[in-house]
């Protein structure tokens, strides 16, 4: 899979302990700080605070039919993350949107992913970041694996991690940085447990987001999910749900604060992602949910979202 923060959960289909290394994505041309490169010649320094301290954000990014799906959304998200950890990013939006269609023009992606990085760049060791000099930016475009098939008809089976989501007051999970290990380490309890995908509970017990994507639940008709106060990434596939594959269908979603219990008693769950779209659950712990089949109403929400993108995705 190519993209391990959010597809991965989309990406490694593979069960068990996911200790077999994976592929690297097959990529030819790397838009990086403002030239093509070749993949094997895209380096950046071991002194950039992007690898010694995590330091910069990221985005990714679907591509259906040579669309860039929500483009302008995932660009505001990524300069609202820079400006968050007081990054000021050498590129301008537009400069880096047309980095980024020229990457995958370069690359010749029909549907694909995009993964785009602003990392500090070179420091001292020490980890004061406006000692750094000159942020690198960089694109990569690649095909994706996604789930297969048979999850989307059978349903994901998930767990509720221990480890908690970082508090919003720690590190607000609405930057999507690029330090990831708190979502790592809750991922790693879903690999040893033997499916793909994590609940993650904030500090006060309710439930927040998964690893790599958002969850929803439908209860007696009504589909509700945890508000953003909860923390967690604003997904932009959640919005997408919220503001138009739900209404589409007639569904209005509710953002409330939720209880973990509320999902083992749910009718249906699922979860949004760039990777893996709308995607039901079919068991939570050793609990299964409805009848454990993906319900009527996911399996249409799937469905809608699958037709917006395929067929004209919305590069808004
Ligand atoms: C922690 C986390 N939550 C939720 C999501 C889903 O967000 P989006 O729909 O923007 O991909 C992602 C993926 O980016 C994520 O990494």
């Amino acid at each position: 899979m190519s993209d391990p923060a959010d597809a991965p959960t989309a990406c490694e289909s593979e069960s068990g302990t996911g200790h077999t290394a994976a592929a690297m994505p097959q990529v030819g041309q790397i838009w990086l700080d403002g030239r093509m490169v070749e993949a094997a010649d895209a380096k950046i320094s071991v002194f950039d605070h992007g690898l010694l301290y995590g330091d910069g954000c990221f985005e990714g990014i679907r591509i259906y039919n040579k669309r860039i799906f929500k483009l302008k959304s995932h660009l505001e998200r990524m300069y609202q993350s820079a400006e968050k950890i007081y990054l000021t990013p050498r590129w301008s939006m537009e400069e880096i949107e047309d980095a980024i269609r020229m990457t995958v023009a370069a690359n010749d992606i029909t549907n694909g992913y995009v993964r785009l990085v602003f990392t500090r760049g070179v420091g001292t060791l020490g980890l004061n970041p406006f000692h750094c000099r000159d942020h690198t930016a960089f694109v990569i475009a690649a095909d994706i694996a996604l789930y297969p098939e048979e999850l989307y008809e059978n349903g994901l089976p998930v767990v509720v991690a221990k480890r908690r989501r970082i508090p919003i007051e720690c590190l607000n999970p609405e930057i999507k940085s690029l330090n990831y290990l708190n979502n790592i380490l809750a991922k790693v309890e879903a690999i040893k447990a033997g499916v793909l995908e994590a609940i993650m509970l904030n500090e006060r017990g309710e439930v927040g987001e998964c690893t790599g994507d958002n969850i929803f639940l439908i209860k007696d008709g009504l589909i509700s999910t945890p508000d953003t106060s909860a923390g967690m990434l604003h997904g932009i596939t959640r919005k997408v749900v919220i503001d138009t594959v739900a209404p589409a269908l007639g569904y209005t979603v509710v953002e409330r604060a939720h209880g973990i219990g509320e999902f083992f008693e749910a009718d249906e769950v699922f979860l949004t992602g760039t990777a893996a779209e709308v995607i039901g659950v079919n068991r939570i712990d050793s609990t299964t949910i409805g009848n454990g089949k993906v319900g009527p109403i996911t399996t249409a929400l799937t469905k809608q979202f699958r037709t917006l993108v395929r067929e004209n995705a919305p590069e808004d």
